[in-house]
């Protein structure tokens, strides 16, 4: 188990666009495994790998389902609307309402390089939309729809 220090507040590589993994090689997997670590260690629901400082375009979701890894994700499809508060591990302490679809399809590779399609309701939608907002240095902050609790 190795963690990795978690980029926070107005850190710039919470702001880059991350680039397509174009490699998953031993090391990438195992900035996977690390990333996985580093969320369970601090109570996250996701992480995308620019918040360890990798600007790369993967990310890793557990909302209590189970360990999913999206290696270069995108949303393929979204219905509804769910309003809720949401936090991010990048910026401690602060939660806000966001506005995100109630249901999400994506497509990503998982870890061999295999395509899959990852569905999501509730949480799990808000989660896969947060993460990939992660990747486009897009923070939730950025779309919170009321004041922001600290
Ligand atoms: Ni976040």
């Amino acid at each position: 188990m190795a963690l990795r220090k978690i980029r926070t507040g107005k850190d710039p590589v919470l702001r880059k666009v991350c680039k397509p993994v174009n490699d998953i090689n031993d090391s990438f997997k195992t900035l996977l495994d690390d990333m996985a670590d580093t969320m369970y260690d601090a109570d996250g629901v996701g992480l995308a790998a620019p918040q360890v400082g990798v600007l790369r375009r993967a990310v890793v979701i557990d909302v209590g389902e189970g360990l999913v890894e999206l290696i270069n994700p995108e949303i393929i499809e979204t219905k509804g609307e769910q309003k809720d508060c949401e936090g991010c591990l990048s910026i401690p302490g602060a939660t806000a309402e966001v506005i995100r679809p109630s249901y999400v399809k994506a497509k990503a590779l998982n870890r061999d390089g295999e395509e899959i399609i990852v569905e999501g309701r509730g949480l799990m939608a808000r989660a896969i939309c947060h993460e990939l907002d992660h990747l486009d240095g897009i923070l939730y902050v950025d779309k919170a729809v009321g004041e922001i609790q600290y």
